[in-house]
């Protein structure tokens, strides 16, 4: 069966779906279809279907002429109808994978997506689930909803697996992990240009995942098993967690001791070997770092492990925004002002520069602070015209225009996501004090009595 299978991927006639297009599935799947294959997009967010079927684009990185050319080339199309999954013969999951309210995993989205494959599920195909997760959730969770999926006249079962009634896997379909390592806006590597992890369930499961994969990615780099890709993922995101803990660590200390922590990094990053760079900032963001090595944590509850390095790093950067606002009552102190009745100005609202994405964004966490302490907080942030509602905050807030005008109304202006496309010297020519989590300011070349740290 999968030798069938590999001639239409060589071929380029295989049908791709994708589930869930947004930050990953999306370029995945402009990837496959400007490499001529049919793609179809799945998402249960009604809302961006005809977006994208009209050929424009929701997410500011992702260019509108991509998706415009698959559109109109008839290689790429969006749809809710999962009707029309058994029209793949791969399947691609990219699904978020978000912490519940007590930071357990939320494996829903990936739940629910496998149902639905189940459902339809006809003999012959291939399903790969790209999400961040726990190692496990492939063999413990997909398979059995797969194996155990009804068997339909549109099946195609013949073999004699019909006797069993059950989908036998690296036979009758083909399952894999293979974990995305998308780097939003990151103009050196894009989904086609970085290398790719893949875990097959059986070998077959594997060879097939390795054709789809070689089809779009530069280098697949084959492991033992799902469990292995899984945890391949979870080991990278966990080792920039704990880095940029210890930076955040050594930030507080060397402040105390009137050292730069900017400076001694920048300084150590000239070793040209055994040593990389990551920078402290005013806590963690985005869906990947704050979130994924939580998935590891609980996980290794079942095994009796504590996973004490995971939670050291994440209550060291749980704390950055707290002490950014200490930072901020200090400022002020020097200037005989209190935060209590103060207006401050946060710069970048997003969690990285030059994006839009506001997931798990610490500048959210920053307003939420100083308005506990009664400061009065705007925010300006050129790619977030107004915050969006997360699934703990919901600001009914607007993007201040940084006109002089403007901010000659703020006490403080707090930077906490250094975008390019901020002029620096004109905010420190127009405002009264600043605090600086990213050393934005200094690296632009500003010198400023009125400029502080945090
Ligand atoms: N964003 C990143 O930079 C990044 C990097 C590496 C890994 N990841 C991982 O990739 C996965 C997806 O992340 P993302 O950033 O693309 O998330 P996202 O929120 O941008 O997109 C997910 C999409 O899935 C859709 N969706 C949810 N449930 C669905 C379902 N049952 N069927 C179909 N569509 C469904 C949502 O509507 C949304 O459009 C996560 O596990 C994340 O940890 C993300």
């Amino acid at each position: 069966m999968h030798n069938q299978l590999l001639k239409k991927i060589e071929n380029k006639t295989a049908v791709i779906g994708i589930i869930g297009l947004g930050y990953v599935g999306l370029p995945l799947a402009l990837e496959y279809a400007s490499k001529g294959f049919k793609t179809i997009g799945f998402d249960i967010d009604e809302r961006k279907i005809p977006i994208l079927n009209s050929g424009k684009s929701y997410i500011k990185h992702i260019k509108a002429d991509k998706i415009k050319k698959t559109v109109t080339s008839k290689k790429f199309f969006a749809t809710a109808d999962f009707t029309r999954l058994p029209e793949a013969d791969a399947v691609i999951i990219c699904v978020p994978t978000p912490l519940n309210e007590h930071r357990e995993p939320d494996i829903t989205y990936i739940e629910n997506s496998g149902k639905m494959i189940a459902k339809y599920l006809r003999v012959g195909q291939f399903v790969s689930l790209e999400s961040s997760t726990y190692p496990g959730t492939t063999e413990e969770i997909l398979l059995p909803m797969f194996e155990n999926a009804p068997i339909t006249q549109n099946s195609n079962v013949k073999s004699q697996n019909s006797k069993t009634k059950k989908f036998v896997v690296g036979k009758d379909f083909f399952l894999a992990f293979s974990p995305e390592r998308e780097d939003p806006n990151n103009p050196k590597y894009s989904t086609a240009t970085i290398p790719k992890v893949v875990g097959g369930v059986t070998s077959e499961c594997l060879k097939v995942a390795l054709a789809i994969y070689n089809q779009v990615i530069v280098k697949t780099v084959p492991v033992s098993s799902p469990r292995a890709a899984e945890a391949t993922k979870l080991l990278e995101n966990i080792y920039r967690s704990i880095n940029i803990a210890l930076v955040n660590e050594l930030k507080m200390v060397f402040e105390r001791m009137d050292i730069d922590v900017w400076e001694v990094v920048d300084a150590a990053a000239t070793k040209p070997f055994g040593f990389q760079a990551f920078y402290p900032g005013p806590g963690l963001g985005g869906h990947c770092i704050p979130i994924d090595p939580f998935y590891l944590t609980w996980k290794a509850r079942e095994f009796e492990i504590s996973t004490k390095f995971i939670e050291l790093a994440g209550e060291i950067n749980t704390f950055m925004p707290y002490y950014v606002v200490e930072k901020a009552g200090e400022v002020m102190n020097k200037f005989k002002k209190s935060l209590n009745g103060s207006k401050v100005l946060i710069l970048g609202a997003s969690y990285k520069k030059d994006i839009d994405d506001m997931r798990e964004s610490p500048s959210l966490k920053l307003i939420e602070i100083l308005r506990e302490k009664g400061a009065k907080v705007d925010y300006n942030d050129p790619y977030v015209p107004k915050l969006p509602k997360t699934r703990k905050y919901q600001y009914d807030m607007e993007s201040v225009e940084l006109s002089k005008k403007n901010m000659a109304k703020y006490d403080l202006v707090l930077l906490s996501t250094d975008h390019t496309d901020y002029n620096y010297k004109f905010i420190t020519a127009n405002s009264k004090v600043i605090l600086d989590t990213r050393n934005a300011f200094e690296r632009a070349g500003v010198k400023s009595e009125k400029l502080f740290k945090a």
